[in-house]
This record gives structure tokens, C-alpha cells and sequence, in this order.
């Protein structure tokens, strides 16, 4: 019975995948229901307050639908604002996810890190106390990308990718200071693993892309019980805020081992 009830993935948009992939790993005979909020895509640039009430309110909605286990935050731009709201208004555990700063930091030898996100989660209080908190004796860059979700979201469906278009996204991160580099991006926007390996390719000069993902995973492993021991019998989905999933969104997230859905009413027409 409880092993039943899904683990609910939530992003603006297709990000949260790169979530759901070690999610799967770690815990493969879960039931997952993976949901994109595409109809409010990009969250980057949403006003804090607005997008805070539009969040709530989408879950008041997503749990009494999918009356989820567990629901794992796989978008920075959210957790970064939203995360107490959720836990003080559902009964359920939520795994947030923000930006890798603490690691970040304690791993760095030459004391330069960047965090490459949103312009959202670059604004954010809790950016901020994480670097305070955790980071005071790094330099740190926040570099807030207004393209890069969108530039994923598209390559992902099969478009192309402009080099020289995502260099200038990412040349900020590149610091130089006394002789010492930046040596740690932290991949702050679930969006951006998705592009890693073409950041690998136009990097000025090595860095370590910090992926949050598998640590994200194991926080939610440990907040599960350890009862799912048989493959689930109901398939995994993948709901559409927008309605509207076009024959290279369902075939994206069947990939994923999803089925899609818009926006968990009806069935799309590529199921
Ligand atoms: N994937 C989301 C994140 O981790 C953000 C994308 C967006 O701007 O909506 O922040």
C-alpha cells in the first residue's frame, strides 16, 4: 500500500530529470509522478511574492491529486524561496534543492567558486546566508543566466546549441585572481547538467560542474521508509502544467521512463 503512493518529482520544467535519473538509481522500485510547471515556465524572473503563492497553490492541488510520499524540490529557483511555506502547509517530507555551496567551498583548493543559476535564485536572502554561512572564506560569483533553462529545455527536444551564445552565458564564472582560478561551478538551476558536457567543451580552463543531484537522492533515500521492495504496478508520469505536450516533450520524458500527461487530467495524445 504505501509503497503506492509516488514520490513526487516538481520543476518548472524539464530540469528536475536530472533529479529524477538518480532518484531512479537509488531507488528503483518506487513510483515517481514527475512534474513540470511549464505553463509558469521560466521561474527565473518571476516577482518572489507571486511566484511563492503560485507555488502553494499549485501543491495544494498536486497533492490531493497524487497524495505523494515524499516530494522532492528539484528546482532551485523554488526551494530557495518556498521551501517553509510547503513544509508548514502539507504534511508530508520535502526534499528542497539549493545551491551546492557548502561542498562547493570545502572543496575548492585555490579558494574561487561560482554558482551558475537563475537570475531568481542569484537574488534570493537564502543565497546569500548559504555563502555567509558556509562560504566566508571563498570568493565567491553568483552568476544569474537569463537563457540557459530556456536553452536546455530546447536542446533537450532535439534543438541545436548555439557555443558561442552559451559561452557568453557562462564567461562570468571564470575568474582569475593573484594567479588563482575558479576551480568549482556549481551547477545551481537543475536545468544545467543537461549542458554540462558542452560547458566541459567551451571552458576556458578546467573546472569541477558541481551537480547537486545524487546528493539530493540520497537526502530523500533516507527520509523514505525502506519498504519498497517490488517494482511498482502503476506507470510513472509526467504532468504538464501548460496541457500542451508536444510529440518531442512525450518522447523526452519516455526516455525518462515516463508516460506524459497534461496536467494530470486528461491523456495526451502521444500516450
Ligand atoms: N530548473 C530550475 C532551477 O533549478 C529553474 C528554471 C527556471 O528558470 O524556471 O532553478
Amino acid at each position: 500500500m504505501t509503497r503506492e503512493r509516488p514520490v513526487l518529482v516538481f520543476d518548472s520544467g524539464i530540469g528536475g530529470l536530472t533529479v529524477l535519473r538518480e532518484l531512479r538509481v537509488m531507488m528503483p522500485a518506487r513510483r515517481f509522478v514527475y512534474v513540470a510547471d511549464d505553463a509558469a515556465f521560466p521561474y527565473g524572473d518571476w516577482e518572489e511574492t507571486a511566484l511563492k503563492e503560485h507555488i502553494v497553490r499549485l501543491f495544494d492541488r498536486l497533492i490531493r491529486t497524487y497524495d505523494p510520499h515524499l516530494a522532492v524540490i528539484a528546482c532551485n529557483t523554488a526551494s530557495t524561496l518556498v521551501m517553509p511555506d510547503l513544509r508548514a502547509r502539507f504534511p508530508l517530507p520535502f526534499v528542497g534543492t539549493v545551491p551546492a555551496i557548502k561542498p562547493a567551498a570545502e572543496r575548492s583548493r585555490s579558494g574561487l567558486i561560482s554558482v551558475l543559476a537563475t537570475p531568481g535564485t542569484v537574488k534570493r536572502e537564502y543565497t546569500r546566508e548559504l555563502i555567509r554561512d558556509f562560504a566566508r572564506h571563498c570568493h565567491v560569483r553568483l552568476v544569474g543566466s537569463a537563457r540557459l533553462a530556456t536553452m536546455a529545455e530546447l536542446h533537450l527536444r532535439g534543438g541545436s546549441l548555439d557555443m558561442d551564445e552559451l559561452k557568453s552565458e557562462i564567461a562570468e564564472c571564470f575568474v582569475e585572481k593573484d594567479g588563482r582560478h575558479t576551480d568549482i561551478v556549481a551547477l545551481a538551476c537543475t536545468h544545467y547538467p543537461f549542458l554540462a558536457n558542452a560547458f566541459r567543451k567551451i571552458a576556458p580552463w578546467p573546472v569541477d560542474w558541481l551537480d547537486p543531484a545524487e546528493a539530493i537522492a540520497r537526502r530523500a533515500l533516507d527520509l523514505l521508509p525502506n519498504d519498497a521492495s517490488e517494482l511498482p504496478t502503476t506507470p510513472d508520469l509526467a504532468i504538464f502544467t501548460s496541457g500542451n505536450v508536444s510529440h518531442e516533450t512525450a518522447s523526452l520524458v519516455h526516455g525518462f521512463g515516463l508516460s506524459a500527461r497534461e496536467d494530470g487530467r486528461a491523456p495526451s495524445r502521444s500516450d
